[in-house]
């Protein structure tokens, strides 16, 4: 009898090997190989089977359908989507445990006025009634279902054909087909391809979830961005209350935008204008803070810097930030010492962004740098005065984008001021704006703007 085939694959990328291995030829990762036997018989494609071979036609005469999105009936979730959820379309919402991603979909499942599925393959239905009565019970349409098999879970959409289904979580399905664990790369692989295969054609709007730890190391999402049509990020501290959802991947819609939510009593709040809460809890006439008119997404927010400099205990200096690259705060750093003469190189250096957030978007250089000055000779920043503009290598203070909705946003909640690189003066008609502009070109003339 022929000796069944195996094969070795890695639980962090994917990779595939005819011998084990101890570390990993495509992502370096050590001990990550898994034996899985190949089943007998004839191979089958997991992904879409080949039918009858289709001929190419001009793209012009290819019919259009008008997709009519569904809504979710949350405002910041539809606006991430890009306007609701594309029928058929399968969506995958990561995070790290205990981040709220059950919660979110348990509140679209009960609040959306369609027939959902929401299937959980971690909490009995007993425990999901519990977290529907805090979140405030729903409209009768939902229905829970406490399954892990794959092949179950596509009997009973086939049966009950609900209008959208959620999957809670990716990693505890399994396909009877393949022999590994459940939460190995080839399950997870296999059973959102045969997911995937479902909603295209019963154009059921599937939501995925998956759990990544902070190092990305459990399988799962990682193979799975290629195989969805949407990778939504569900982000944030767990031991703060807000959480940002972000999508990195959308087939439907922009990759640029950001929905912001509080985690409260009664759920997932949503917050159509987080600068407001990012501002306000700033007590007056402290040093070391600076409010950042940022972007993100596509979305104005203002964010409060905070900078701590003091005097270095142990030889090396220590430069900690939260919410910010560390590596830039680096290079700002060494910025400020050789152009602005600044001495840091025996002080610690710490920057937090206020409220748990994390900032990408490089026209918080300047409310970083005004944060670390502000805090080094101790006088606080005037409350009234933002910041937007980047910082280059030689000091010079660089034009952002979307200066305009920057100033708005600012205008908005009551700032006086703002400080922003020269060069974005000729974009905008300041007197639309309720604000004094102070233009600066370079980061040596930022002290005598700040303390006069
Ligand atoms: P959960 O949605 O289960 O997280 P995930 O599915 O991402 O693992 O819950 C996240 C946390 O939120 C949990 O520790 C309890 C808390 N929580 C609230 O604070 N308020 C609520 O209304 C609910 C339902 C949960
Ligand atoms: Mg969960």
């Amino acid at each position: 009898m022929a000796k069944s085939k195996s094969v070795y694959v890695c639980q962090n990328c994917g990779a595939e090997s005819t011998k084990w291995i101890g570390r990993c030829n495509s992502c370096g990762e050590w001990n990550t190989y898994v034996e899985q036997r190949i089943p007998k018989g004839p191979v089958r494609s997991s992904t879409l089977e080949r039918g009858a071979y289709a001929i190419p036609k001009p793209l012009k005469d290819v019919q259009s359908d008008q997709v009519t999105r569904i809504d979710l009936m949350n405002e910041e979730f539809n606006r991430v989507l890009g306007g609701g959820i594309v029928p058929g379309s399968v969506i995958l919402i990561g995070g790290e445990p205990g981040i709220g991603k059950s919660t979110l979909a348990l509140q679209v499942a009960l609040k959306i006025n369609k027939n959902t599925l929401y299937i959980s393959g971690e909490e009995s239905p007993q425990q999901l009634k519990m977290r529907a009565e805090r979140l405030g019970g729903g409209n009768g349409a939902c229905h829970v279902l406490a399954e892990t098999s794959l092949q179950a879970i596509i009997t009973q959409v086939q049966h009950a054909k609900p209008q959208l289904l959620i999957i809670d979580s990716i990693q505890t399905l399994f396909s009877e087909e393949i022999e590994s664990a459940p939460g190995t790369i080839s399950q997870v692989r296999d059973c959102a391809a045969q997911l995937l295969k479902l909603a295209k054609e019963t154009h059921i709007p599937v939501i995925l979830i998956g759990h990544i730890t902070k190092d990305g190391s459990i399988a799962g999402p990682k193979v799975l961005e290629h195989i969805v049509d949407t990778v939504l990020q569900f982000e944030g501290d767990s031991h703060h209350l807000y959480r940002i959802l972000r999508s990195m991947k959308n087939r439907f819609g922009s990759t640029s935008e950001i929905g912001v939510f509080e985690m409260t009593g009664e759920g997932l709040r949503e917050i159509s204008n987080p600068s407001e809460l990012l501002i306000n809890q700033q007590p007056p006439d402290l040093s070391g803070s600076a409010i950042a008119a940022n972007v993100e997404g596509i979305r104005p927010i203002l964010i409060e810097v905070q900078a701590l400099v003091s005097t270095a205990v142990y030889g090396t200096p220590q430069r900690t930030s939260t919410g910010f690259d560390t590596r830039r705060l680096s290079m700002l750093l060494a910025v400020l010492e050789k152009r602005a003469n600044f001495k840091l190189a025996s002080k610690d250096v710490f920057i937090n962004i206020a409220g748990g957030l994390r900032v990408d978007d490089p026209a918080i250089d300047l409310s970083v740098i005004s944060a670390i000055l502000s805090s080094t000779v101790d006088i606080p920043v005037d409350q009234h005065t933002c910041f937007a503009g980047e910082v280059g290598l030689s000091g010079e203070i660089r034009p952002v984008n979307r200066i305009e909705q920057r100033l708005g946003e600012a205008d908005k909640l009551g700032m006086k001021r703002i400080l922003m690189s020269a060069f974005n003066r000729k974009r905008i008609d300041p007197s639309r704006f309720n604000l004094e502009i102070v233009e600066v070109t370079r980061v040596q003339d930022i002290p005598k703007y700040l303390f006069g």
